[in-house]
């Protein structure tokens, strides 16, 4: 696992969006595992910048997000569908037909678990960009007895509807279910890229980097990972380094 000590939030996005660039550039129909969250946001916006500059180009790219919102139509300003469009696709040129977020109309979860299974096995992923929840969740894998290996319908953990309600007028608004891609998935995507930043990151990344690896803590998985690169700022990394 390679850690990368960022200065602060901005550094955090720079570094990040070099790393996503590096991997553009070098096979431009890459497949990106993406996420959603407030720390990637700075990650797009320098992606975005590199694209006006020419640096990039997303017209072979295919993109993949981690998870999606249940009872939430694309349409919905707080869908992940709508995030995404917002702070990264509608600034770039990807082709929509690349575009790939679980659908959280879909009437039949498992039906719609099983479509996204098939995007994910039919598309390979060469970098997956991660945040970590408060409380060590990835995608939307919260913590439990046991974890799912491949796409599911998830209950939302309180601490997340806790974490993820400043997003919304209020709590009660926050979905109570999701769909999230499965932890096998994330662990087979070729290369990891974890954004972490602010103090409020601290005790969880430890636990997570260093910690015992349980299904308690999901991103502790990543330990077992052959490739994981972790950005983060110094706030964030107090505990670890
Ligand atoms: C949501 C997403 C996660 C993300 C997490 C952390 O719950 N489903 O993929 O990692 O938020 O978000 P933030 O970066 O805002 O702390």
């Amino acid at each position: 696992m390679k850690i990368y000590k960022a200065r602060d939030y901005d550094h955090v996005s720079q570094i990040a969006a070099n790393i996503l660039a590096a991997q553009i550039i070098l096979k431009p129909d890459s497949v990106l595992g993406l996420a959603t969250g407030g720390t990637p946001v700075g990650t797009y916006k320098q992606l975005i910048e590199k694209y006006k500059n020419g640096d990039i180009c997303f017209s072979q790219v295919t993109a993949i997000n981690l998870d999606e919102y249940c009872g939430l139509d694309s349409d919905n300003d707080q869908s992940y569908a709508y995030f995404m469009r917002d702070n990264l696709f509608n600034y770039i040129n990807i082709n929509f037909y690349y575009v790939n977020i679980p659908n959280g109309m879909a009437k039949d979860a498992k039906a719609e678990c099983e479509r996204y299974n098939e995007v994910i096995a039919k598309n390979p992923i060469d970098i997956q960009l991660l945040g970590i929840g408060p409380n060590g969740h990835i995608g939307f894998n919260e913590p439990a007895s046991e974890l799912s290996a491949t796409s599911h319908h998830v209950e939302l953990a309180p601490a997340t509807i806790e974490a993820n309600k400043r997003f919304f007028e209020n709590e009660e608004q926050v979905p109570r279910t999701a769909y999230t891609m499965g932890m096998g998935q994330i662990m087979h995507a070729q290369k990891i890229l974890l954004v972490a930043s602010g103090a409020g990151k601290a005790d969880i990344l430890c636990q997570a980097l260093k910690g015992p690896i349980t299904t308690r803590v999901p991103a502790s998985f990543l330990q077992m990972h052959g490739d994981v690169v972790v950005v983060a700022d110094e706030a964030a990394l107090r505990k670890v380094l």
